[in-house]
């Protein structure tokens, strides 16, 4: 095991630094940016079927739901199709209106989650097309499904998922993409320029990863904390979601996920000294709105620690902490942004001596219901 873990204290680290090259796994032989093209073949084989849906529903559990999310965002922003997002759980037991004409896409880390795998052979009962997104190659749900693409980042151990999220996340923004281009609701410009920076994103991740001192820094001031809020808009509020969600899952403090907006129907009420929150502020979208939010939080004495642009002088002022990430497009940004809260849960849940491979209660893979 110490050997597999390649000099890392825990897999989750470990993961968490893949990323980079995992990120590139994914679209290596995919982005052919020479070119101009994106081939999949599970997308090319069934193209007049995406072309042809009138909506996309996608279903999946825990960290994939919130994959799904920000596909739902880049979906309908690039490829104008109409996507829902459904936790597989609540979707196969609540009599789901079905057509032909509707594409479910699943999404599954490691291929087997039970709930995901019974709301696949019920869409496929009803005769939609459904394509799969795994990570585990031959996994029942790849074997289920009638297409899918392969995320292609290597063994996630790890219980919370790192890697598996942001590679996911890279086959759903190659899959928009391509369906823009088909679909002509992306210029020329644009797509270019996606795929320009969908390739430079490995990079940017890893000098996303150089912040980790600092944020073990943070980490050490809020470790004791008993809540935490996380907030983010547009494109970033799936991303709060999982900052939330891997705080919980490997150092069992209680955080809430928010869109930032909302903040004022509920949560802004628990805003005191001892509550952190965590905002996704990155330049591009919705900037000043959650600026404007910060702002909110400061005046109720709310910790702030901001994720912010590289050179963001704005949040600076107002934060308590920033932690910086480099700028890219708005529809590429979770998956920088959630690097520094990957690291910060991993780096709370090592002070507080937790097991942070095999937390408590929780598996890697939920196979039964
Ligand atoms: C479990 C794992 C999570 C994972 C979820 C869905 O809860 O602990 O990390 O996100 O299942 O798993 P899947 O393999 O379907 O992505």
């Amino acid at each position: 095991e110490e050997i597999e873990k390649a000099g890392y204290d825990h897999f989750m680290l470990k993961e968490i630094y893949e990323q980079p090259k995992a990120i590139t796994d994914t679209y290596r032989g995919r982005l052919l940016r020479d070119q101009a093209i994106i081939k999949m073949s599970g997308v090319e084989d069934n193209i007049k079927k995406f072309l042809n849906a009138n909506r996309v529903i996608i279903v999946a559990c825990g960290t994939s739901w919130h994959a799904g999310l920000v596909a739902e965002y880049i979906f309908e922003d690039l490829a104008r199709i109409p996507v829902e997002v459904e936790y597989a759980s609540e979707f196969r037991y609540r009599n789901p209106v079905i057509n032909e004409d509707d594409i479910l896409i699943a999404i599954s880390q490691s291929g087997e989650t039970a709930d995901t795998l019974a709301a696949i052979k019920l869409a496929k009962s009803k005769g939609a097309f459904v394509f799969g997104i795994c990570n585990v190659v031959g996994s029942s749900i790849a074997r289920e499904t009638h297409a899918g693409a392969y995320t292609h980042a290597g063994p996630e151990i790890g219980v919370a998922s790192t890697k598996a999220f942001t590679t996911q996340i890279t086959v759903l923004t190659l899959m928009a993409l391509r369906l823009a281009r088909a679909k002509g609701t992306i210029t020329s410009s644009d797509y270019h320029h996606h795929l320009l920076e969908l390739e430079m994103i490995p990079n940017k991740v890893k000098k996303a990863l150089e912040y980790d001192n600092h944020i073990k820094t943070i980490a050490d001031i809020y470790k004791d904390a008993t809540n935490c809020l996380y907030l983010g808009r547009g494109y970033n509020f799936p991303v709060a979601l999982e900052g939330a969600l891997k705080l919980k899952e490997i150092s069992y403090i209680h955080a809430e996920g928010y869109p930032a907006a909302e903040m004022k129907h509920g949560p802004i009420a628990l805003i005191d000294e001892n509550m952190p929150v965590i905002v996704i502020a990155t330049k591009k979208g919705h900037y000043e709105k959650v600026v404007s939010n910060i702002q909110e939080i400061k005046s109720r004495k709310g910790k702030i620690i901001g994720i912010v642009t590289q050179g963001d002088e704005q949040v600076r002022e107002l934060a308590d902490h920033v932690i910086e990430v480099p700028e890219t497009l708005e529809s590429l940004s979770p998956l920088l942004t959630t690097i520094p809260l990957q690291l910060l849960s991993y780096h709370i849940a090592v002070m507080l001596g937790k097991n942070v491979d095999q937390p408590r209660n929780l598996a890697k893979s939920v196979t039964v219901e």
